[in-house]
């Protein structure tokens, strides 16, 4: 992952629960920063890395992740205190994620998604075990056409309790609310795809991506190496096995988006044209 040095706080992001931010980085790009000093703690940080390079890696659409220099006297200025307190608390290195410029939130009410693409998405989900991708809140983007994957950081819930972990990632994943459910999703199609290309080696260099001082003084681990290797350990016997224990409910309407009925009402019943389909 390349490393940048924020040089502009922009604006905060409201609708995401961290208070992530829009920053200007020294490289002239525009980023989606999380703060190391948000209250969700470092781990989510973590979490976004192991889950958002493996995405990338399995061929998966997520914005380009990058660590942010942050120095936090650029939030001198800033006049909201929260904001100022969050930067005040997050020198040091922080998340990034290439902005979306004009993106819209993931609406399964406007947005056709095919059951192999739906399969992979769902897939990895139960892999890294993500509860953040239902309905209510997809954490999905829609970005020249395309869905993009943000958000990883409620994944992997056995990070928060390592003497458990090997039981918590033999669990099963409940799918029935996941956003892409109602699509059909093809998850025996996408194991077959994808987990093979989940090995060791992959995931020891996806963990490689974490700086260490995410890492550092994890009680139970004495070198940040053993804890990268386990991630490792837990995410590698669940990709050989997870597709058998995905609970996807039966075939379901879609549910209600959050858009306004007056706005909704009058739109053609289901399916939609998919998205081949319809560019006439
Ligand atoms: N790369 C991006 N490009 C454009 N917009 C983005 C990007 N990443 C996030 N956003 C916007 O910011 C919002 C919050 O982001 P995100 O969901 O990652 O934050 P969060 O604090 O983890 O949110 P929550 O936990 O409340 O879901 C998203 O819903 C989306 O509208
Ligand atoms: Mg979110």
């Amino acid at each position: 992952m390349e490393e940048v040095v924020a040089t502009r706080y922009v604006t905060p992001l409201r609708e995401g629960g961290s208070l992530p931010g829009i920053v200007e980085a020294d490289d002239l790009g525009t980023y989606v920063m999380k703060f190391t000093g948000a209250g969700q703690g470092r781990k989510t940080l973590v979490a976004e890395v192991v889950c958002g390079q493996l995405a990338r890696r399995l061929g998966l659409r997520v914005p380009e992740l990058v660590t942010i220099q942050l120095d936090p006297v650029i939030g001198l200025s800033e006049p909201d205190q929260e904001v100022q307190e969050l930067l005040k608390a997050s020198g040091g290195l922080n998340l990034g994620m290439d902005y979306l410029p004009g993106s819209l939130g993931f609406d399964p009410l406007a947005y056709e998604v095919d059951p192999v693409e739906a399969g992979r998405i769902v897939w990895f989900d139960a892999l890294i075990n993500n509860v953040d991708r239902s309905w209510r809140n997809p954490n999905m983007l829609v970005w020249h056409g395309d869905v993009w994957l943000i958000d990883h950081g409620a994944t992997m819930i056995w990070h928060h309790n390592w003497r458990g972990a090997e039981a918590s990632a033999a669990k099963p994943y409940d799918a029935s609310d996941h956003v892409l459910a109602p699509f059909g999703p093809d998850v025996e199609a996408a194991a077959a795809e994808l987990a093979p290309r989940v090995t060791r080696e992959l995931l020891r260099e996806v963990a490689a991506d974490v700086p260490d001082e995410w890492l550092v003084d994890e009680p139970g681990f004495e070198t940040t190496d053993a804890l990268r290797d386990a991630y490792v350990d837990a995410l590698l016997p669940r990709a050989a096995t997870i597709h058998e224990r995905i609970t996807l409910g039966p075939r379901s309407e879609r549910k209600p988006s959050q858009a306004p009925g007056w706005l909704t009402d009058h739109l053609a019943p289901w399916p939609h044209p998919t998205k081949k389909d319809s560019t006439t």
